[in-house]
């Protein structure tokens, strides 16, 4: 708590998804080397921390969230002295090390489900997953209704007619949390990444960890009942049990200094996203609201005033986020025409209905808008380059196990996961001395860190200068007063005098008074341009 508030309540958290960083050793894939190899890049972007997403030993069947065993460091991204190394590291260049935490499911490489797979029904090993009979009269219907995320049931039958529980891929079998002994486990596994000197986790799925003891057909509409401040509750989603278990979790990490832990908690209801940042429950939840806001001054407005008063009744305050590794990046969603869902247009990838430049000018707007919120901000690698999705991947390449089990409905989260571009040449543009696991667009060499450093006007730049004049203004600084511009403007001005306008219309509009410390679109004559966002101070 060096400046009165411990470090995470306003920082900024870099997220690093450790296949497409930096590759090390020139297999492809990126790795624990990279990382440390750009550790100098992180520091001079000036962010507080990283995320890494899961690096752990696993089949990689969804992208290393399928975790077979959490203590060791996946061979292809190095190895235990390796990832000590990188927190040792980190630490010299003043960065703390989050690293993700996978408790909703393991792989079916896990130990524990290959003991449950060769043990009998009713077994203490089975115990420890959702196994179930199935319904009908020979079992062969699944336990109930409920349906994967990633397309299909949720259930999967093993050779002796019972049935598990898999929220995602048939290969994440999900987790029995009213198990001591799963909580045990867990518990060790928190302490042993905090004993190494992580920072703290960002948590999967946090709110999914329980299911209802009696695994009743759920209701189709998910979203519907997540919506419901009050509602009857879902037998697996946000189940109230949940917070017993996290409250286990803090007290384990209160037990060590300036620890932290987000939650990746997809509840659309404030009020109930406010329980998780209890006193004795997470730090942090990723305000997904602004992610999924289409851009739209009202819309953002409501969810950024929303945010702070059911984070502030907790105590707490909002956690940003524009992208992450599940959704496709900001500057397509807000280049695509407004009536195109996105996933679904990933399908077709028809480029008519996308502005990229439109797009960009307003993902560094957005950025600008993140960046002079209070809170703490989460970026996801690659957007201070200004990186468009990769729509048109060819389908020989996709990895992401959503394409199958939607049955080729939904074409996944790869394009949003292409290796970084560090240079402007090279066979896969500086991410490593070969190629890439999947393929970048030739496009990206304009994009890449070596064309960006330096050229002021560089998307690469203008998040530099947003985090150090963050940094130096706005640190701890939680207040924040609403301007009225007039329609589609979205104004504030924070504590410390700096005022951000974000202007959303077509059209150029006259800046209100204050010296200009930054802008997305730069100019000099007293506007502001449109589709941009200015930073300004008291004259
Ligand atoms: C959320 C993760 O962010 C996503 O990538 C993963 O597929 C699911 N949880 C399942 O672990």
């Amino acid at each position: 708590m060096a400046h009165g508030f411990p470090w995470w309540r306003h920082a900024v958290i870099y997220q690093i998804y450790i296949r497409s960083f930096a590759d090390g050793n020139a297999d492809g894939t990126g790795d624990v080397a990279g990382i440390i190899s750009r550790l100098p890049y992180l520091a001079s972007l000036g962010v507080d921390g990283i995320w890494i997403n899961p690096w752990y030993v696993s089949p990689l069947l969804d992208g290393g969230y399928d975790v077979a065993d959490y203590r060791e460091i996946h061979p292809l991204y190095g190895d235990l002295e390796q990832a000590k190394r990188l927190i040792r590291e980190a630490a010299k260049q003043g960065l703390e090390v989050l690293v993700d935490l996978v408790p909703n499911h393991t792989s079916h490489e896990h130990a524990w489900f290959k003991a449950a797979l060769a043990s009998e029904p009713g077994s203490p090993e089975r115990a420890r997953y959702h196994f179930l009979p199935g319904r009908g009269e020979h079992g062969q219907l699944p336990p109930n209704n409920w349906k994967s995320v990633f397309g299909g049931s949720a259930w999967t039958r093993v050779p002796d007619g019972e049935w598990y529980l898999h929220m995602f891929d048939v290969s994440q079998p999900d987790i029995n949390w009213a198990n001591p002994e799963v909580r045990e486990e867990f518990l060790d596994i928190i302490r042993y990444w905090l004993d190494l000197g992580a920072a703290g986790f960002r948590v999967d799925v946090a709110h999914a960890l329980v299911k209802e003891a009696e695994y009743p057909d759920a209701v189709d509409d998910r979203e519907a009942v997540l919506t419901t401040p009050d509602g009857e509750g879902h037998p697996l989603w946000d189940r109230p049990e949940l917070h017993d278990v996290v409250r286990e979790w803090r007290t384990v990490l209160d037990q060590y200094e300036g620890k932290v832990m987000v939650a990746e908690a997809w509840i659309p209801s404030w009020t109930r996203l406010a329980l998780y940042l209890r006193d004795d429950e997470y730090h942090q939840t990723f305000a997904f609201q602004l992610l999924r806001s289409p851009w739209e001054a009202g819309t953002m407005r409501g969810i950024i005033a929303d945010a702070i008063v059911a984070t502030g009744a907790v105590g707490s305050i909002p956690t940003w986020v524009l992208s992450n590794h599940d959704v496709v990046r900001q500057v397509t969603r807000y280049g695509l025409s407004p009536d195109v869902e996105e996933r679904a247009w990933l399908l077709w990838g028809d480029e008519s209905m996308l502005d990229l430049g439109l797009g960009t000018r307003r993902a560094r707007a957005a950025a600008l808008l993140m960046l002079a919120l209070p809170g703490s901000v989460y970026l996801y690698q690659g957007e201070e380059l200004g990186l468009p999705e990769v729509h048109d991947l060819p389908e020989g390449v996709i990895d992401d196990p959503v394409w199958e089990r939607s049955g080729h409905s939904e074409k996944g989260r790869d394009g949003c996961r292409v290796p970084i571009p560090w240079t402007r040449t090279g066979p896969s543009f500086g991410f490593g001395v070969d190629g890439s696991w999947l393929p970048q667009p030739e496009t990206w060499s304009a994009l890449s860190v070596e064309n960006q450093e330096g050229d002021e006007g560089s998307t690469l730049e203008l998040y530099r200068s947003a985090i150090r004049i963050r940094e130096e203004r706005l640190r701890g600084d939680e207040d924040l007063v609403w301007l009225d511009l007039g329609p589609d403007v979205l104004a504030f001005r924070r504590g410390s005098g700096l005022t951000c306008v974000v202007n959303y219309r077509e059209e150029s509009i006259p800046l209100p008074p204050g010296d200009v410390v930054l802008a997305s679109e730069p100019r000099d004559d007293g506007f502001l341009a449109g589709n941009a966002a200015v930073w300004l101070k008291p004259i």
